[in-house]
């Protein structure tokens, strides 16, 4: 017998069914009630709504536990491969060698950007936002590649997403070349991505960027560790746009925006900048941690906490874990490092972060990270864009292929004032 909720509501008794997920969580369904009784139900935020089924990543936030499509993410840390996991993402299963070749033989034929963009580049100022000029350029491929405006089969749709995630870490270089005016390093096709990238960003006309194993293999573990985490902010973004079945561009570029806030992906910067300023000794980590738990100043201890995560994120772990790797075979040594730890130390011992279970969060060790490889603080958001890159695609595809999905749009309460008249401006 399938289990039911039975709602009461005034007189009216109604039956909800509920919904079991492959890992037995448990959902109302709720999709009739507004039908069925004229009321709606009330989840500002969206604590605790499940707005689809989804078959890519499995959270458990309880257990500290983060699967793509069933495999557990601490099984891509051996030989991480980002082309791999976005695949794997994107179509549902792992590839077998000739798919992964195809995919990367995409990736590098679409790699270059229409010399149209120079231009773009140029016309914007030296310190303009690098995550503003991401998501502006991800929309104008669209200008570029009008054909692939309305995907209508699965061929045009791997084209479409070839292009974004082999042309993203271009645009990103580029807006980083920019910043610093120095000359555009064209791809190479003979690097794998993340080698590309750092080619070039790092390159310079006379002199290869040498590219060493360890950074290689750190660059495409961040970017695993960032590829999907099923609805938050910025997929929610990208889906709800794609419900309106606008293209691919748009929903991306507009789920980039979304990343950009401190609440969600732009974390990463507002860690570091606090890292740095106790490593300057404007504050001490005690002070850190006091105001964090102040409610009279809107300060958060950044890369903290998590609407899911009551545990801690196996995303940080893992980052921590090959910050401490990386380190110590490069001999390489940050202060930044030791402050995370001790705050990480510090929070981890205090009531206030206990009661409410807050623990380290992806953002927490991923910027120390980053700096390890020269990536400046202003180009982290834009690699955890580069990262969930293919987390939105596939979420965009799922709910593209899903007969059943519909455009988004959620009811609300109304609480302004109630009718009255309109009064002209003379006798205001
Ligand atoms: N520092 C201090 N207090 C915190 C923090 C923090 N980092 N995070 C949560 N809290 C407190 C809240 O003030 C609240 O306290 P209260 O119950 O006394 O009012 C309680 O913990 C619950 O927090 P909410 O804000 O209700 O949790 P929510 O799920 O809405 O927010 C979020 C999650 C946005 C991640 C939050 O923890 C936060 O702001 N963290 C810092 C920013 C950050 O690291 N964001 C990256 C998240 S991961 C990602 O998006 C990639």
């Amino acid at each position: 017998m399938p289990e039911k909720a039975i709602l009461k509501l005034g007189d009216k008794t109604i039956e909800l069914p509920v919904i079991i997920g492959t890992e037995g969580e448990r959902g109302i369904d709720i999709s009739r009630l507004r039908d069925e009784t004229g009321v709606v139900t009330y989840d500002p935020s969206l604590g605790n709504t499940a707005v689809c089924k989804s078959a890519i990543t499995f959270i458990d936030g309880e257990k500290g536990i983060l699967r793509y499509r069933g495999i557990p993410i601490e099984q891509f840390t051996e030989k991480p491969n980002f082309m791999e996991v976005a695949w794997l993402l994107i179509f549902g299963r792992l590839p077998s060698k000739e798919e992964l070749a195809r995919f990367r033989d995409r990736l590098t034929d679409n790699e270059l950007l229409h010399e149209g963009f120079r231009h773009q580049f140029q016309s914007v100022p030296v310190d303009a936002p690098p995550m503003a000029i991401l998501s502006a350029m991800l929309s104008q491929l669209a200008c570029f590649h009008q054909e692939l405006l309305s995907l209508q089969d699965e061929e045009s749709f791997e084209d479409a997403a070839a292009r974004l995630i082999s042309k993203v870490r271009t645009i990103a270089a580029f807006s980083y070349r920019r910043s610093l005016g120095l000359p555009f390093i064209y791809p190479d096709p003979k690097l794998r991505y993340c080698a590309n990238f750092l080619h070039m960003m790092f390159s310079i006309p006379y002199q290869q960027y040498i590219i060493t194993p360890e950074i290689e293999d750190a660059l495409n573990l961040v970017f695993i560790m960032h590829a999907d985490h099923e609805q938050n902010c910025s997929t929610s973004t990208a889906r709800v746009v794609g419900s309106a079945k606008a293209n691919l561009f748009a929903s991306c570029a507009a789920a980039v925006c979304a990343l950009w806030g401190p609440l969600h992906g732009g974390a990463n910067v507002e860690v570091i900048e606090m890292l740095e300023r106790i490593h300057k000794g404007g504050v001490t980590p005690e002070e850190c941690i006091r105001q964090a738990k102040d409610k009279s100043n809107p300060f958060r201890l950044f890369g903290f906490g998590h609407r899911v995560y009551k545990n801690y994120d196996p995303r940080a772990k893992i980052l921590k874990a090959t910050c401490e790797k990386v380190f110590a075979k490069l001999h390489h040594k940050d202060e930044l490092l030791d402050i995370a730890r001790k705050l990480e130390a510090l929070a981890l011992k205090d009531s206030y972060f206990v009661e409410r279970r807050l623990y380290p969060n992806v953002d927490f060790y991923s910027g120390i990270l980053l700096r390890a490889m020269g990536i400046p603080t202003n180009v982290f958001t834009v690699c955890f864009a580069i990262g969930r890159l293919p987390g939105w695609i596939a979420q965009w595809k799922e709910q593209h292929d899903d007969p059943t999905s519909r455009i988004l749009r959620p009811r609300q309460i109304y609480v302004g004032p109630p009718q009255g008249d309109y009064v002209p401006l003379s006798k205001r």
